[in-house]
């Protein structure tokens, strides 16, 4: 196994924790432990009387019970949880790929989506998301990526970091391509019901077959990072058998107070959605009249879903202006270089409350 370091996260390493206004975060703004445990009257209680011992490898029943009901038809046998999304990419790409496999990504994105595979030695063709076409992917040209060694297609809607949302007529067309040609979608959702609007939510694919696996989280849109738990949901048990067998050499459980504190979490989902999406709409009406002041500078493609943005700096060489940014002003842009984008894009986070105040400091630092 030879793994790149991850770009984007050395270089929040260098500024995650120093920087004054963080505008790039991918997750929606977080909370204590005690504001969580508010959510029920006797949580606090039981969170006293969680058990330290190792806790089921699969992930508790009773966290297994609560994250169903993001699903249609799926079952608490066919949820493994994981220690974050991170670990169950990692896993999936495991039980499923051997060196010479060939498998297409939608490109940019999470980078652990493409290197985990080509550390174990498959070729990576990246489906690329198009900003003139408001970084929709383009069905044909995903038609034309297939080739006899093709194993998986992998996709990310709503997507990091443009914010775009699959139609359903081309999630329609993607679940049909997969089925018809005997491949497997891993279909990363961390961002789901994150949908500006929650009629243009797509199905998990999880739901739609045992072609599909499903990756969730409660890190972006129910802002609880530091949990670390993350799931996949899938139909498929020979994918589920082989990932939980391949977690007994990462982390072989849980963490015990972490799933009970997921399970409090999933079980008042609506008002962690609730509250984040209020303060990501809110804060598109900041960014929005932002763009329209700063139309010069920056190109911006309104997100539809999720907590991130990819606007586009039109002078001026990306890396550069991120950079003075964070040292003179304190305010943290991640360059899309970070994720190989070669458009001089920057990621900008939705999800944190004091947006309003790290975009006062960026345009005091553009006027100065
Ligand atoms: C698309 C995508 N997938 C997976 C992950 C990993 O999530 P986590 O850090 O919660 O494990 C991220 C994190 O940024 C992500 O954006």
């Amino acid at each position: 196994m030879n793994l790149p370091p991850f770009k984007l996260e050395r270089y929040f390493a260098k500024y995650e924790f120093n920087a004054e206004y963080l505008l790039c975060s991918s997750d929606c703004e977080a909370m204590s432990i005690a504001d969580l445990l508010a959510l029920e009257e006797d949580a606090a209680e039981k969170f006293q009387n969680v058990w330290l011992g190792y806790t089921e490898s699969q992930g508790s029943p009773a966290l297994r019970k609560e994250i169903p009901k993001i699903y249609q038809t799926i079952q608490l046998q066919e949820i493994l949880i994981h220690t974050g999304a991170e670990e169950a990419v990692f896993l999936f790409m495991h039980a499923v790929l051997k060196a010479g496999d060939h498998i297409i990504v939608h490109t940019p994105c999470y980078q652990s989506l493409t290197d985990v595979a080509r550390s174990i030695g498959c070729d990576v063709s990246p489906w690329r998301a198009r900003e003139e076409n408001n970084w929709a992917l383009d069905m044909d040209e995903m038609r034309k990526l297939l080739r006899p060694n093709t194993k998986v297609v992998i996709v990310n809607t709503p997507h990091n970091p443009t914010g775009y949302l699959m139609s359903r007529a081309d999630y329609d067309a993607l679940h049909n391509f997969v089925q018809e040609n005997n491949l497997l979608l891993f279909s990363d959702e961390v961002y789901r019901e994150s949908e500006y609007d929650p009629t243009t939510r797509l199905p998990a694919a999880c739901d739609i077959g045992g072609h599909a696996v499903s990756l969730g989280v409660t890190s972006k849109t129910y802002g609880l990072a530091g949990l670390r738990i993350g799931w996949i949901a899938t139909k498929n048990k020979k994918i589920y058998e082989s990932m939980a067998s391949i977690k007994d050499y990462t982390t072989i459980c849980n963490s015990a107070p972490s799933e009970f504190l997921a399970e409090v979490a999933m079980r008042n989902r609506g008002k962690l959605v609730e509250r984040n999406l209020g303060i990501i709409k809110a804060n598109l009406t900041v960014m929005d009249e932002f763009f329209t002041r700063y139309s010069s500078l920056f190109a911006w493609v309104r997100p539809q879903a999720g907590s991130m943005g990819f606007p586009k700096l039109l002078h001026g060489d990306i890396e550069e202006f991120c950079d003075t940014l964070v040292r003179q002003a304190g305010v943290l842009l991640l360059p899309g270089t970070m994720y190989n984008d070669t458009g001089n894009h920057f990621r900008l986070g939705l999800g944190r409350k004091n947006l309003p105040q790290a975009v006062e400091r960026l345009e005091e630092y553009l006027k100065a």
